[in-house]
């Protein structure tokens, strides 16, 4: 959560630093603010409460000017959304000052110490402490003074510091929170993610923790704590900031489902070659390491997490092999049962999370092997996982997650497939014929962007439900648990999912007049199952929308919409459907006027606890 940027170079530092912190909104959007060096003996500050554009507004009106500066993006930890509460946060003089992102965990008892010295707090965050601190230990030389703090302080952080004094650099400083620089000519640049320094160069250096670095006009520097220098080679980004923009569509979430079969077939590409072999030897996953495991955890949060129940659905499947998943924040502090003869398997599309991250490390203490599944090159989990496989849906800006969630399942599927055939439970002509109806998810998802209006139009009819209920079995149950996320994160409809053959062992009391409830009936063998448990809800009233396989047009026969999926194996069925569900929570978003891409108190990267 929260995003920093910072620029130093010979243009008017105000403009990158707005144009960094716009890309990194999606961090958090509770407030923002700016440090610029303009020249004199004190910072000028501006901070602004609410979306980054109040800031922009205000310093279109009141421009700062200087080459160098900080700025931040914030998403609201200690202390609620305000100008007092929003980074940059400085010292009495404001001749020091500092943007976060992390939680500096003994930040009360090192104010407490401050405030016995004298220092008057003037917001609620743990960051001031940071900007208290730095001026209890500045000695002239703020690299030393870092050295020094990164001793005191506790937690996470991706920290930026400027001093009044030393106006040609910015220090900054890592510990489990991302930290990127980036390499320009004559200019550098710090921020929290790639895409706030992508418009300016794609040459940048991964921070790693416990690192400091130096950075002017000319030069970086990167050191231990100590001060010894490390070498570091640059990382080269490969996607433009095309991929990072949103490219004619109105919203992020509405491009990044429509890029859907084309990233579905990237991710597919990255594993399988052209004689349908699957690879996942980098990952550590051979025949012989297989072949003594006795447990697969997969381990995430949110919509990750629901990724992971369809993974386990599919892998059991294929394999016979018991797979748990567990919530990430659930998993670490309750003493797992597992040993070095478990897989873990962590999916993470931001590859920060702090749950998963600790979820992980957890896992590698009791001598599990972990295999991170990312769509972040480079991000915590990828570099602290044994191996990582990466989803290649790139960047996903928008806060409700949807392509990272198929590339995902897409990766889970070649694992199923890829460990059936090393278990020898299917020959290579099944495995061929298996990746074969994978690849073909691509047309099937394509076909559902073809429903946008008509979803639209179901959209529009239910718009001002307060309730929704999302309904299934087996695949299709694990479908609509993350279709009801999708729907309750930006719609704000309180919506629930739940196993159709549960419903009647309570929660069908809530089911009355008009009440829309979205059912999953993609599953052969539960289909006459699946038609009755429909029959239960609009016997009582609901107004279904239902997601069939094409030619089960009996399903018209009791429910008030039907969507169609192509007749596509049942354990492909849930890419199609899952597609139907993100575009009628879009639907539901945007009609009710929300802001589709960054919903009300969340962010992209959950980096807290
Ligand atoms: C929901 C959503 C979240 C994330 C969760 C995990 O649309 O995006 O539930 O899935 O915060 O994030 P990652 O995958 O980055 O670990």
């Amino acid at each position: 959560m929260c995003g920093i940027v910072g620029y130093i170079g010979a243009k008017n530092a105000q403009e990158f630093v707005i144009d960094g912190l716009e890309k990194l909104e999606y961090r958090g959007y509770d407030s923002a603010g700016i440090a610029v060096n303009t020249g004199n003996e004190k910072f000028e500050i501006v901070k602004k409460v609410g979306k980054l554009q109040n800031l922009a507004d205000e310093l279109k009106k009141n421009p700062l000017s200087g080459t160098v500066a900080i700025g931040h993006t914030r998403w609201a930890t200690h202390g609620k959304p305000s100008d007092e509460n929003s980074h940059p946060h400085f010292n009495k003089d404001k001749t020091l000052v500092v943007v976060h992102n992390g939680i500096i965990e003994n930040y009360l008892e090192l104010k407490k110490d401050l405030v016995a010295k004298g220092y008057e707090f003037k917001s609620e965050t743990d960051t001031e402490v940071v900007a208290h601190l730095l001026d209890e230990l500045y000695t002239g030389d703020l690299l030393e003074t870092v050295k020094k703090l990164s001793k005191v302080i506790k937690g996470a952080y991706a920290l930026g510091v400027m001093s009044v004094n030393e106006p040609d650099r910015i220090i900054a400083a890592r510990k489990e929170s991302p930290l990127i620089v980036g390499l320009g000519d004559g200019e550098n640049f710090i921020a929290s993610d790639i895409p706030a320094i992508l418009k300016y160069t794609r040459d940048v250096y991964l921070i790693e923790n416990n690192e400091i670095v130096e950075i002017k006009k000319d030069s970086v520097k990167i050191m231990d704590v100590e001060g010894n220098e490390i070498k570091r080679d640059i990382t080269h980004i490969e996607w433009d900031l095309e991929a990072a923009s949103k490219g004619g569509y109105e919203y992020f979430m509405e491009k990044e489902i429509f890029e859907q079969p084309e990233v579905l077939v990237k991710t597919l590409n990255s594993r399988v070659d052209e004689n349908y072999n699957i690879n996942f030897d980098d990952a550590g996953l051979t025949k012989e390491y297989l072949s003594g495991i006795n447990d697969i955890y997969i381990v995430a949060c949110g919509t990750a997490y629901h990724a992971g129940l369809a993974g386990k659905h599919i892998i059991e499947k294929k394999t016979r092999i018991r797979v748990d998943v567990d919530i990430a924040s659930e998993f670490r502090y309750r003493n797992p049962v597992i040993d070095d003869k478990a897989l873990v398997i962590v999916l993470s599309q931001s590859g920060e999370t702090l749950d998963t991250l600790e979820a992980m490390k957890e896992a590698k203490r009791h001598g599990a092997r972990v295999v991170a599944i990312s769509n972040v090159v480079g991000s915590s989990i990828a570099r602290e996982a044994d191996h990582v496989i990466y989803t290649w849906a790139g960047p996903e800006i928008a806060v409700a997650s949807t392509k990272a969630y198929t590339t995902q399942m897409v990766i889970l599927n070649l694992m199923a497939i890829d460990f059936a055939y090393k278990f020898g439970k299917i020959t290579k002509d099944e495995t061929v014929e298996d990746i074969k109806k994978l690849y073909d998810v691509k047309q099937s998802v394509q076909k559902m962007l073809e429903y946008d209006e008509k979803i639209k139009d179901v959209a529009d009819k239910i718009k001002h439900s307060e309730s929704m209920f999302y309904l299934g079995r087996g695949l299709d149950y694990v479908i609509a648990v993350e279709g009801a996320l999708k729907s309750k994160e930006i719609s704000y409809i309180h919506s629930e999912a739940f196993a159709s053959g549960e419903l009647k062992h309570g929660t069908i009391a809530l089911i009355t007049d008009g009440v829309p409830v979205v059912v999953n009936v993609t599953q052969s063998d539960l289909f006459e199952k699946s038609v009755s448990n429909i029959k239960e809800v609009t016997s009582r009233g609901a107004y279904v929308i239902a997601i069939a396989k094409e030619g089960n047009t009996v399903v018209e026969e009791v429910a008030d919409e039907v969507f169609y999926i192509p007749n596509v194996e049942d354990d492909y069925a849930g890419f199609p459907t899952i597609v139907i569900h993100q575009l009628l929570a879009y639907y539901l978003s945007k009609l009710k006027g929300n802001d589709v891409d960054k919903p009300r108190n969340l962010a992209k990267s959950v980096t807290v606890e």
